[in-house]
């Protein structure tokens, strides 16, 4: 999947006072041990250890990694088009223009070749994930599913929607976890990287949750919950909090949060009397599940 970098919602290097891990090295940071992620709590798939695919052993999966091309570099311009950033020529411009910086230098010469699978590229300052080898997936995970790549006791787990990939051989892991009970968007990835960035508490990605909940929620419950609100394990704070419907006993509310704590959306609601009879995550960082107010009023209208 060719894709800019950070339209993923992770905050850009260049552009955040944040601590860099591993410097321009993204695959060498930490968090990486024998060349296998561990930056989720994600068991390793069954499967992973599928024989790597040599070049002439078939279709490659990266047309960038044999051949000449690999040797010698590929053009910047068509690094660019294959990552979806622009069209060739358009990607011309914007090398022209200036707009284009490889390995922390501006490129303005046409012919430049890069190697796309441990090159930095960006555009106007922006990463650009040229590297075809990583993986991201956005998945709506379904409630009563458990976050694991693989489940002992044969209960359906995210481990079993990308079982066909896992056994092509990507080295998936899930970023993070859901509850079993918790639907929506689950990242999975072979990228340590990026499970850094948003996993990390020191980035504080907001993840972003639907929540209908019993009782009808004031709208001033959003003053105690951004204020904090003391659990078990210490206090909490909503960086967002809004109640988009309150009737006939209950409510569907819309909380952001940077916490990753067990159950920690559940635990906060049914501290302040607000008991989550459903969980959905909408968003991690600007990553988001595409759920429309018609379909949230429906599933609303489907707790009732
Ligand atoms: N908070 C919860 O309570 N559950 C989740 O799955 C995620 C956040």
């Amino acid at each position: 999947m060719n894709r800019p970098a950070r339209r993923d919602g992770t905050p850009d290097r260049s552009r955040t006072s944040k601590p860099r891990k591993g410097a321009e090295q993204p695959r060498k940071q930490a968090g990486r041990q024998g060349g296998v992620p561990r930056l989720s709590n994600a068991k390793p798939a069954r499967t992973q250890n599928v024989p790597v695919r040599e070049p002439g052993d078939g279709a490659p999966s990266n047309p960038w990694t044999v051949g000449d091309a690999a040797a010698e570099g590929v053009r910047l311009q068509k690094v660019l088009a294959q990552a979806g950033v622009a069209s060739r020529r358009v990607a011309e411009e914007m090398i022209a223009d200036g707009r284009v910086e490889v390995d922390g230098e501006i490129v303005t010469e046409q012919g430049r070749r890069v190697d796309p699978n441990v090159a930095v590229v960006r555009v106007d300052g922006v990463r650009v994930v040229v590297n075809e080898n990583l993986v991201h997936l956005a998945l709506n995970k379904p409630r009563g599913w458990q976050s694991t790549m693989s489940d002992d006791m044969g209960r359906p787990c995210v481990g079993d929607i990308v079982a066909e990939r896992v056994a092509a051989g990507q080295r998936l892991f899930h970023v993070g976890r859901l509850d079993a009970d918790t639907e929506g968007l689950l990242l999975v990835t072979n990228d340590g990287e990026l499970a850094h960035r948003l996993m990390h508490p020191s980035y504080e990605v907001p993840k972003t949750y639907l929540a209908w909940v019993q009782g009808e929620v004031p709208r001033r419950l959003g003053n105690t919950l951004r204020n904090g609100v003391e659990l078990e394990d210490g206090p909490v704070k909503a960086d967002k909090f809004s109640v988009l419907e309150a009737s006939e006993g209950r409510s569907m509310v819309r909380i952001v949060l940077h916490e990753g704590r067990k159950h920690i959306v559940r635990r906060l609601l049914a501290e302040v009397g607000h008991p989550v009879e459903r969980l959905v995550r909408t968003h991690v960082g600007s990553v988001a599940l595409a759920i429309s107010v018609r379909a949230r009023c429906a599933c609303s209208a489907a707790t009732k």
